[in-house]
């Protein structure tokens, strides 16, 4: 009896070969973006001890409290967490590797897998990928404004449009204390009408109402108190220093001092990038400084501050603006070929061109000749050669250029790779002076017509 076919787990995705080169695509472009500004990569764990994301993301969060994927290994063992975000582990691992005691700022980033139970919806999944930045060592607004600069320049580079910066600052512990105040007061009005979770948030955290999902207390949250209004002169004059660089460099943002944040560790500013094109999952990269969290970890005390851009919402920003990703190269030549002997000149032969880095295939399947034409062009391979044994006595095969039929011979015994090369380069010349001055070019370039 056929096995019951078993399914991906709900809010995951396969991301599967036709779609594969965009994830490359847009993991190397932020990557390589971020080293330009001095990040270099950090790979962490997939999961941690529980506690790292108690005492960082923080025990009353969403994330935390409702959203952590658990994991023991044996009954009765340690209990380690999933990772929901990349920050954690690129704290943890920057305080037990020493980093901070080397050059500062030390800059990170990261591409990970993070995991959330959430409630699956498009662009929100419970397994999804952040590609991020930690900065550490630096507490000028200089420093916020270069990690902003980081995402906008990555958006840029991709060619997003309408991605709007929106920033605040929600103060540090000194100011939190008389905002907390004023948050508990205004909340204690509705506790009969908060949900379990945000009542025990009331006394312990309250801020953590501001982003709770469920519609009466994001309701109820709308006429709150805002923390702007309550930030002491060091944390003003810094949110000043922020906002007068992004003017100096011309970088355009909305104050909006809704946004708190769904951590427990930011500090000072905080900011998001929104797009319009993502429907109610709108926020495509959050962040802010979180300046007391390396000492809370057990390092020195040392400012911070990064951010995460979620990689499904980047796509479907993309997707939905119609930006094209450059697709991979299709298979340059397939050699087909009829017998044994054949069979063994073919897998030689694409050898010989895969580590000339030509993409070559040969066929593997024992199929007809007509079965293997089939496949090639399946592939879209550009060439084919059929080898047979009059082939095999003539060293001369026919290169069939596919898309228009046309065939040319060649010497196979001798470099096939040179062959091929100067064939894909005349065919691309051809294409460019039929593209831009037909004759003309052809003629400067020295082609025979
Ligand atoms: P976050 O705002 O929780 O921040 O997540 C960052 C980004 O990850 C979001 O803006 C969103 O694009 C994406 N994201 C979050 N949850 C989901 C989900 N369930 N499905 C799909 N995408 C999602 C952090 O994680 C912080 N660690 C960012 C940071 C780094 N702050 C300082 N350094």
């Amino acid at each position: 009896m056929a096995g019951k076919i078993i399914k991906a787990p709900r809010g995951t995705q396969d991301i599967l070969g036709t779609d594969s080169y965009k994830w490359q695509f847009v993991e190397r472009l932020a990557l390589e973006n971020a080293g330009l500004f001095g990040f270099s990569e950090m790979r962490t764990p997939t999961f941690e001890q529980m506690d790292l994301f108690k005492r960082s993301v923080g025990d009353t969060t969403d994330v935390v409290q409702k959203e952590m994927y658990e994991v023991r290994a044996e009954k009765g063992k340690d209990l380690y967490g999933l990772k929901p975000e990349g920050t954690a582990g690129a704290v943890r691992s920057a305080i037990e590797n020493n980093l901070l005691k080397g050059a500062l700022p030390l800059k990170v980033c990261y591409v990970t897998p993070c995991f959330r139970h959430e409630r699956p919806q498009a662009g929100r999944l419970r397994e999804f990928h952040q590609f991020g930045v930690e900065m550490f060592g630096a507490q000028s607004p200089s420093a916020d404004v270069e990690v902003i600069c980081v995402a906008r320049e990555l958006f840029q580079m991709i060619g997003l449009k309408q991605v709007m910066l929106n920033i605040n600052s929600i103060g540090c512990p000194t100011c939190r204390a008389e905002y907390h105040k004023a948050l508990t007061e205004y909340f204690r009005q509705y506790q009969d009408k908060l949900c379990t979770t945000c009542l025990e948030r009331l006394d312990k955290n309250p801020m953590r109402i501001l982003d709770c999902k469920s519609t009466v207390c994001s309701e109820i949250a709308k006429g709150a108190p805002v923390v702007l209004d309550y930030l002491c002169d060091d944390c003003k004059e810094h949110f000043e220093g922020v906002k007068k660089r992004l003017d100096a460099l011309g970088i355009e943002y909305k104050i909006d001092p809704t946004i708190v944040r769904g951590l427990d560790y930011y500090t000072k500013t905080v900011f998001e990038f929104i797009s319009g094109d993502l429907g109610a999952q709108a926020t495509v990269c959050g962040g802010g400084r979180y300046d007391g969290l390396v000492k809370q970890m057990g390092g020195d005390p040392t400012p911070a501050l990064g951010f995460a851009v979620g990689l499904e919402r980047l796509l479907l920003i993309m997707e939905a603006q119609g930006i094209e990703i450059p697709k991979p190269e299709t298979c340059e030549l397939f050699i087909a070929s009829m017998g044994e002997a054949a069979n063994i000149k073919a897998c030689e032969l694409t050898n010989a061109l895969r580590s000339e880095g030509f993409y070559a295939e040969c066929d593997l399947m024992n199929r007809s000749v007509k079965a293997q034409m089939k496949y090639a062009n399946k592939i879209g391979a550009k060439y084919t050669m059929v080898l047979g044994d009059s082939e095999l006595e003539s060293g001369i095969a026919k290169l069939k250029e596919m898309e228009t039929g046309t065939e040319r011979e060649v010497d196979f015994r001798a470099d096939l790779a040179q062959a091929l090369y100067d064939i894909t380069i005349e065919r691309a010349t051809e294409d460019l002076a039929e593209e831009f001055g037909g004759e003309a070019l052809a003629s400067a370039m020295g082609m025979k017509r």
